[in-house]
């Protein structure tokens, strides 16, 4: 379907907001959120909250807020943090943890995200040396973007829930795409969010609402929160505009991933069978196909795509992402995998 004759692959970012949002974001009730008496920011954010099992939420313009108002809160100045070595959150939110939250971040190696519990037990530092900031907490993403939206599995968070609790650590999760990951398990979110201590989600994804990100914990959590998001300059005004989208989203927008879920697996088969290209099909557990060029190089692949119409984002050196999403059909992915099939011949 695309949007005016472009296919856009790039990210799940760049869905429009439905109808159904627009309409809602013209007839929304607002207030003040800064004041918090805008109803429809409330409203979703009981909503959040609800549908991820705590007590409490907040609306935040970005995930990347979501995340680093979390991590002020939870991790603290002076203090250590354990992360994926790929996170977004370590990688890709412009060294936030060092430079808002004054943290050390300690990245760890993974499985596609896993990251044993041995190696995390390995990185606890106590607070009995002078020269190591004290580990105070955890951090995992789900699905994992780096590696291609897998999925943390449910029995793995559960001892990650365990084991940070045993060791007096804050868990948190960038649960960015948290629904896909509950889709693809045919699970509630509520249950992946259920082991970390706060969670960040964003409605502005494959969600498709045009803005937001929900930080999800406990009310204490939720409270300070408040005040770190008021003094990064996130609170805003009549932002029930906007709440009213993500109340879509969620309420609409959930159970749809699994068509984008389907259509990234039927992309990654067809691009498994083509020369040059370097793709495990079975790696390929939600929305986000990443695959490896051998022959060709990522800028000159791009390019040769972009004159069909088609957007993919460069991802290092040698690799290429297509995200699935709202905007995007199986005659599109039929219509890539007919110019990609071309570009390698
Ligand atoms: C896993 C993950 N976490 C956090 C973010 C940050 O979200 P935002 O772009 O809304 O700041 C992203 C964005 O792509 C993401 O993929």
């Amino acid at each position: 379907m695309g949007y005016r004759g472009i296919f856009d692959f790039r990210s799940d970012t760049v869905t429009r907001p439905t109808e159904e949002m627009r309409r809602a974001m013209y007839q929304a009730e607002v207030g003040d959120d800064v004041l918090r008496d805008d109803p429809t920011v409330l409203r979703l954010e009981e909503l959040a909250a609800e549908k991820l099992g705590k007590e409490a939420a907040l609306f935040v313009p970005s995930g990347t807020m979501g995340n680093t108002i979390a991590l002020k809160v939870a991790v603290g100045e002076g203090n250590e943090i354990l992360l994926e070595e790929k996170s977004h959150i370590y990688n890709f939110e412009s060294g936030n943890v060092s430079r808002i939250v004054g943290a050390l971040p300690r990245p760890l190696p993974s499985k596609r995200g896993t990251v044993p519990l041995e190696v995390l037990r390995e990185n606890i530092h106590g607070g009995d040396r002078l020269h190591i900031p004290p580990t105070v907490a955890l951090s995992l993403e789900n699905t994992h973007n780096y590696w291609g939206g897998a999925v943390l599995k449910p029995t793995y968070l559960e001892e990650v829930g365990k084991f940070s609790r045993e060791m007096g650590l804050h868990f948190h999760m960038d649960g960015a795409r948290i629904f896909n990951a509950a889709v693809a398990l045919g699970i509630p979110a509520g249950e992946l969010a259920s082991h970390a201590h706060s969670v960040m989600f964003c409605v502005s994804k494959g969600l498709s609402a045009p803005v937001g990100s929900l930080l999800v914990g406990n009310r204490e959590l939720v409270e300070r929160a408040l005040r770190v998001r008021k003094f990064l300059g996130g609170a805003m005004r009549q932002a029930g505009i906007l709440a009213a989208a993500g109340i879509v989203a969620l309420t609409k927008m959930v159970d749809r991933l699994a068509e984008d879920h389907a259509r990234a697996r039927k992309l990654a088969l067809g691009l498994s069978a083509m020369d040059g290209i370097e793709i495990d099909p079975a790696e390929v557990e939600t929305n986000i196909v990443i695959f490896r060029l051998r022959k060709m190089e990522v800028p000159v692949f791009l390019e040769n795509l972009k004159k069909e119409g088609i957007l993919a984002l460069g991802f290092g050196k040698s690799r290429v992402r297509m995200v699935l999403h709202k905007d995007l059909d199986d005659r599109d992915v039929e219509k890539a995998l007919r110019a990609i099939s071309r570009m390698m011949s």
